[in-house]
């Protein structure tokens, strides 16, 4: 489990930090999104936990008419994505928490987000509060993890650890994996405001390492980044060294032409405002 409150501290600045190695990990989502909304009308655009800023950057440069807004919790990520812009005119960003933003330049026509939307704490609360501030007939097209048995990126690491990373009780609890069951999303956002709910399977590469030693580059990142690094942050001194080696070894045994990388399972959501 993340919460929305985690990212505010500690989760958002270790993803700040990292912001190159989580968005080479996510890369290969992005042109799907983008060609989900490419037909798509939206001139008042709204990038819904951004993090970095990588999804909304894309989408100002796909659409130099649009106004593009990214906002997140976590301040670190909003300045690493402000940075980023590079004086780009049509894409800022804010801090911002979903569930009470609100608009000040206009209602947005088509919110976006690649794999931040399942981290709300009151998702209901969050998504009509979006449907809420939205333009009359608004989309919204969002990205979100699968089950982790098709992602064994995490599942596969999990195990190594004795189950760790994947909290067992509530499978809708803030995280990665709380929008994997589609029956749970359709009801959640069709009585948030949301109507026309789609579900797009969409099977990605989830690049973890590359460089001079990609099995060492995934380590160090699965131990900062994903559902293992707190597991592996709260285990005994003594207990991490043989999990640890466990674990360089599957990431050994994941490479591939320089490179470990898993597949990747999400769903890509999309809905019109009822
Ligand atoms: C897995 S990261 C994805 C970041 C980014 N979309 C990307 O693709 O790199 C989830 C993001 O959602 C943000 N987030 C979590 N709860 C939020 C909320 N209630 N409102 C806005 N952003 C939130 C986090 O701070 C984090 O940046």
């Amino acid at each position: 489990m993340t919460n929305t409150g985690e990212w505010e501290g500690g989760v958002g600045r270790s993803w700040a930090a990292e912001w190159e190695r989580t968005d080479r990990s996510f890369a290969a989502m992005t042109p799907h999104l983008l060609r989900a909304i490419a037909a798509v009308p939206g001139k008042s655009i709204v990038d819904v936990g951004c993090g970095a800023g990588e999804v909304a950057l894309a989408v100002a440069d796909a659409r130099p008419d649009a106004r593009v807004l990214g906002i997140d919790v976590s301040a670190d990520l909003v300045a690493t994505a402000t940075i980023r812009t590079q004086g780009r005119a049509n894409c800022v960003f804010a801090l911002a928490d979903a569930a009470n933003w609100q608009p000040d330049r206009g209602a947005p026509d088509l919110y976006v987000s690649r794999h931040g939307v399942m981290f709300f704490d009151d998702p209901p609360g969050a998504f009509a509060h979006l449907a809420q501030v939205a333009a009359r007939s608004a989309s919204l097209c969002f990205s979100c993890f699968r089950s982790p048995r098709e992602n064994p990126w995490a599942s596969g690491m999990s195990e190594l650890i004795g189950g760790g990373g994947l909290a067992p009780g509530d499978p809708h609890a803030p995280g990665p994996f709380a929008f994997a069951d589609r029956d749970y999303v359709a009801d959640l956002l069709g009585s948030a405001g949301w109507a026309d709910v789609r579900f797009e399977p969409c099977d990605y590469r989830y690049l973890a390492g590359s460089g001079a030693d990609p099995a060492g580059d995934a380590l160090g990142f699965f131990m900062r980044i994903g559902p293992a690094a707190r597991a592996l942050r709260e285990m005994p001194e003594a207990e991490r060294a043989p999990v640890l080696a466990r674990i360089e070894h599957f990431l050994a045994e994941q490479c591939a032409h320089g490179e470990v990388a898993f597949p990747a399972a999400a769903w890509i959501v999309t809905a019109t405002k009822a």
